[in-house]
């Protein structure tokens, strides 16, 4: 029986991957930030004990730290990063600092510190993925628009190269995934794909790369995505 941590499962993406997953015979551990009922809990309850849920809001470091305690001693055959935000399409000459540093703290440094703190839970030859997206390809930012959730993908993706030159040794597969652009709040109503043409394609290619070594940026097709 294979484990998968998702980390942001309460809904759209998030919640679809936990459900694809369990869908597919793993264990799935999702979280969510709040005390409100939400999908994940439906999921949970129709489950038979095959998902569980826990509570994260990964901004915050001691919440990060509980989880990983709870956690102690379990095995991950994935730990897959979901969570993100965004924050309305400014130029970022007009965006308050404050909102650059909630989407940047988000989006870039917090999948990092839960990597980091859960790395250890990992099974040698498992997957460490974290939701990344074609809007953080710089050499693809040829229109603009959403500056500071583009830089904050952008850094995330950055730091994960970091990461994977930290850990060269280690024979984790490190993927940073582009699901495509979806019908979610973040994604928005016109988007073009629905959650259900994205997620199982996620879910192959995540899968297609199980034994891996080494980082890659991929979309929800199984094709690389510029850096
Ligand atoms: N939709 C797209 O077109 C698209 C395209 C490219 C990449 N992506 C990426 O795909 C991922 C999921 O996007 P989505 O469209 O499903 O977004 P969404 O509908 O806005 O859902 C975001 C999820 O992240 C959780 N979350 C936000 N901040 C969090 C925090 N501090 N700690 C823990 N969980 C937090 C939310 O929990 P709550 O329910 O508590 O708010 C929710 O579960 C994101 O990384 C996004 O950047 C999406």
């Amino acid at each position: 029986m294979s484990t998968a941590l998702v980390v942001g499962a309460s809904r759209a993406l998030g919640l679809a991957l936990a459900t694809e997953y369990a869908r597919r015979g793993w264990d799935v551990i999702g979280t969510v930030r709040g005390s409100e009922r939400t999908g994940l809990h439906d999921l949970a309850e129709a489950s038979e004990g095959r998902v569980t849920v826990e509570t994260l809001d990964m901004t915050h470091q001691d919440q990060i730290a509980a989880l990983r305690e709870r956690l102690a001693g379990r095995t991950l055959d994935l730990l897959f990063v979901n969570a993100a935000i965004t924050r309305g399409d400014i130029p970022v000459g007009e965006v308050p600092t404050e909102m650059f540093v909630e989407v940047m703290v988000t989006n870039a440094l917090s999948p990092m510190r839960v990597v980091e703190s859960f790395r250890s839970l990992v099974a040698p030859t498992g997957t460490i993925g974290v939701m990344s997206s074609r809007q953080g390809s710089i050499s693809f930012n040829t229109n603009g628009g959403h500056e500071v959730y583009r830089a904050s993908k952008s850094a995330l993706n950055q730091l994960m190269r970091s990461y994977a030159a930290r850990y060269a040794e280690a024979e984790h597969t490190l993927l940073l995934m582009c699901p495509g652009h979806v019908r979610t709040e973040l994604g928005g109503a016109t988007a073009p794909l629905s959650i259900d043409q994205s997620i199982p394609g996620v879910v192959d290619t995540i899968e297609h790369h199980r034994g891996e070594p080494g980082l890659q940026f991929l979309n929800y097709q199984d094709q690389p995505v510029p850096w």
